[in-house]
């Protein structure tokens, strides 16, 4: 079975969006091991978007994704990386496909209300960026 790393943004959590992002991931079949309520700092922030940092957008995204509280979650599912990329859509929820959550919660390219690892071994470091072991369920919620 395969692990995964959402994070619900700070414009899902400012908009009252949890549950219903959170019913589309348990209708689309994955299982929660994980999740809880943060808020980073910039330099939190930094560190986990560190890939994107000689972007144009970095300075603005560090910023978005510190301006409010995320909601980290660790899912598993087969094929759940690919999987939960199909589910959320682009990240410009203009050229999201119908169905997408970004395509029906996002508001624009920045503020596109939930992350996605984007490789398995991606999968793997940003799920121990914000979890123990000890944090994870093993088999989910059955
Ligand atoms: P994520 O990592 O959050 O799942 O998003 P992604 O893979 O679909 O997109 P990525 O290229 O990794 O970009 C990370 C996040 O940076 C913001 N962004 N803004 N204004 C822009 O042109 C722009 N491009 C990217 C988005 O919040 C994007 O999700
Ligand atoms: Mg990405």
């Amino acid at each position: 079975m395969e692990r995964t790393l959402a994070i619900l943004k700070p414009d899902c959590t400012s908009r009252n969006l949890i549950g219903k992002v959170i019913d589309k991931i348990e209708a689309a079949g994955f299982k929660i091991l994980g999740t809880k309520l943060v808020r980073l700092t910039e330099t939190t922030a930094g560190e986990f978007y560190a890939v994107h940092r000689e972007r144009p957008f970095y300075s603005e995204l560090v910023e978005f994704m510190s301006s409010g509280t995320v909601l980290p979650i660790v899912l598993e599912k087969q094929n759940a990386v690919a999987d939960f990329r199909t589910l959320i859509g682009a990240t410009d929820p203009a050229e999201a496909e119908v169905g997408t959550i970004r395509r029906e919660y996002a508001e624009s390219k920045g503020m596109n209300i939930v992350h996605g690892s984007d490789s398995p071994e991606n999968a793997a470091v940003e799920i121990a960026f914000f979890f123990s072991t000890k944090e994870l369920a093993e088999n989910g919620c059955e």
